[in-house]
């Protein structure tokens, strides 16, 4: 069973932290008792690994199992501080408050929240293990950067511990609308413990002002422009936050390094190849998480198919769909679903040897899911809410000979930086069929020139220029109101 008993004092202190719920590794056992490492799912882990190669800095997070957590070590010149956290905690802060509580609510409700006193107190608890361990290896006045949803009290309970640190938080989902975020029993409590920060990042200007908006209707407190003025309490004198957009990115140039040797090309071509050279492979990369419309892509494709606009084996679609967070009900309950509609799709519209839809329910290596995108001519990207989707980046700086298509739903962070790529509103099957059509058949001299300025918006923002902006916003947030602002406080 973990405990909250600060680690070593003697270890090594750091001027960067990074905290975020997840390490970029999990721990493997195999059922021989063999340890291996594999790299962390989801957009937050891509990012930070990149942003973080070749910067001494401590990592702070979880290894992804239960029980004791394996001792610090040192990955790629990252020092990994592992946080442990019991079964019941996994149960309670990860699946439950983190996954089943905020997620929906930050995610427009689209499956029904759950709220559970115990899964709040278990909130509390982990909150305060990640603050003391983050605590313990800042170097005086260190840069603290603390990661996502399931975090949101670390930045109040490391300020009482460490007053000396400078503490950012970047969200890297969507903040919801008051009306929404009101819902939460607890939501005085996440915006004081969001308040311990000197600067808060968002994906996107909206998500910044919702919460500048909680914090005046919730808490009353007063606001301007993008910042929210802390009153003072005791010995702690009044501050101001600061909330902006940073939209998050990705290693383009590394990526696309990636995507142009010989050997993912080679693969583009073999994966074309495996499918039965088809005139059109459409693809989907996502967790498999109810937010990424999913459902709503294989309802138009099945569709499309039932109509005869698109016919195998001249069309193919490929889905992978890694696995995620499947012991949360809504996550098993969309397995089975997407899982029902595939063995339909193909048991309708397949044919010995030609499937009218290849599902993969995997991870893959980087180069595998490199080579992927090439091998696709239409890319969809129909999420009904996501804070910014790098799976939509990544196509794009994989493309390199500026072929292919991007179907993009406007519920993306992403479709706020690329605005060329072919929208839709995923929820409207009928204009979802109509886009995907009009990616698979406009000329290809109007695709590539779309793909040219999508590509070249996606390098000239890449995650280090992310970094780069937020750590600068954090360096120069404002501490003290000004005199103005202390009299309306
Ligand atoms: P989220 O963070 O919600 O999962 P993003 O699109 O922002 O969504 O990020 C997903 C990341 O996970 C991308 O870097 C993508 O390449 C990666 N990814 C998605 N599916 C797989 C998979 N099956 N194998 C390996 N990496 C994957
Ligand atoms: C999203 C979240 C991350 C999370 C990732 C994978 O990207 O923003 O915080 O780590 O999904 O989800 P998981 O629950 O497996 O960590």
């Amino acid at each position: 069973m973990p405990t909250d008993a600060p680690t070593d004092t003697s270890q090594r202190t750091h001027d960067l932290v990074i905290a975020a719920n997840r390490l970029p590794v999990d721990r493997v056992v195999d059922a021989d008792g063999t340890q291996s490492w594999r790299t962390s799912p989801g957009g937050l882990v891509t990012a930070m690994e990149a942003v973080m190669k070749g910067r001494e800095g401590a990592w702070v997070g979880w290894a992804g199992e239960t029980g004791e957590a394996p001792a610090p070590f040192v990955e790629n010149g990252l020092h990994l501080h592992p946080v442990p956290l019991s079964q019941q905690e996994v149960t309670d802060y990860y699946e439950g408050f983190s996954n089943d509580t905020l997620w929906p609510i930050y995610h427009d409700v689209i499956v029904p929240a759950g709220f559970h006193r115990s899964w709040w107190q278990a909130y509390r608890t982990v909150n305060e293990r990640f603050a003391r361990a983050v605590a313990d290896v800042a170097a005086q006045g260190a840069t603290v950067w603390i990661h996502d949803y399931q975090l949101q009290l670390v930045p109040e309970l490391l300020r009482a511990m460490r007053p000396d640190v400078r503490i950012g938080w970047f969200n890297h989902i969507p903040f919801p609308p008051v009306e929404l975020f009101a819902q939460l029993p607890w939501r005085g409590g996440i915006l004081e413990g969001l308040l311990g920060a000197d600067y808060l990042g968002f994906q996107r200007s909206a998500d910044a002002q919702n919460f500048v908006r909680a914090c005046r209707q919730v808490l009353g407190l007063t606001t301007k422009g993008d910042t929210v003025t802390v009153p003072g309490t005791g010995s702690r004198r009044a501050r101001v936050v600061r909330a902006s957009a940073v939209p998050i990115s990705i290693d383009s140039a590394g990526l696309e390094a990636l995507a142009m040797t010989p050997a993912v090309q080679e693969r583009a071509a073999a994966i074309r190849a495996s499918l039965g050279s088809p005139k059109v492979v459409l693809l989907g990369v996502d967790r498999l998480d109810y937010t990424k419309g999913i459902r709503h892509r294989l309802k138009a494709y099945e569709e499309l198919l039932a109509e005869g606009a698109i016919k195998p084996p001249d069309v193919t679609f490929v889905q992978v769909a890694t696995p995620s967070r499947e012991r949360v009900a809504a996550y098993r309950q969309l397995r089975t679903e997407v899982e029902t509609t595939v063995g339909r799709i193909n048991g309708q519209y397949g044919e010995l040897g030609v499937a009218a839809i290849h599902y993969l329910h995997h991870s893959y290596p980087r180069e595998e899911m490199a080579a992927l995108f090439q091998a696709a001519d239409v890319m969809l990207v129909t999420p009904l809410r996501d804070g910014m989707n790098l799976v939509a980046k990544e196509y794009v700086t994989c493309r390199h000979d500026e072929g292919g298509a991007l179907v993009l739903s406007e519920f993306t962070g992403a479709w706020h930086e690329m605005h060329q790529a072919f929208v839709c509103n995923p929820h409207d099957i009928e204009g979802l069929k109509q886009t995907i059509l009009r990616a698979i058949h406009t000329d290809a001299k109007d695709k590539r020139r779309i793909m040219r300025a999508l590509r070249r918006r996606v390098s000239e923002h890449d995650v280090q220029l992310w970094a780069k902006r937020f750590l600068e916003a954090l360096a120069t947030a404002p501490e003290r109101p000004s005199a103005k602002d202390r009299a309306t406080s």
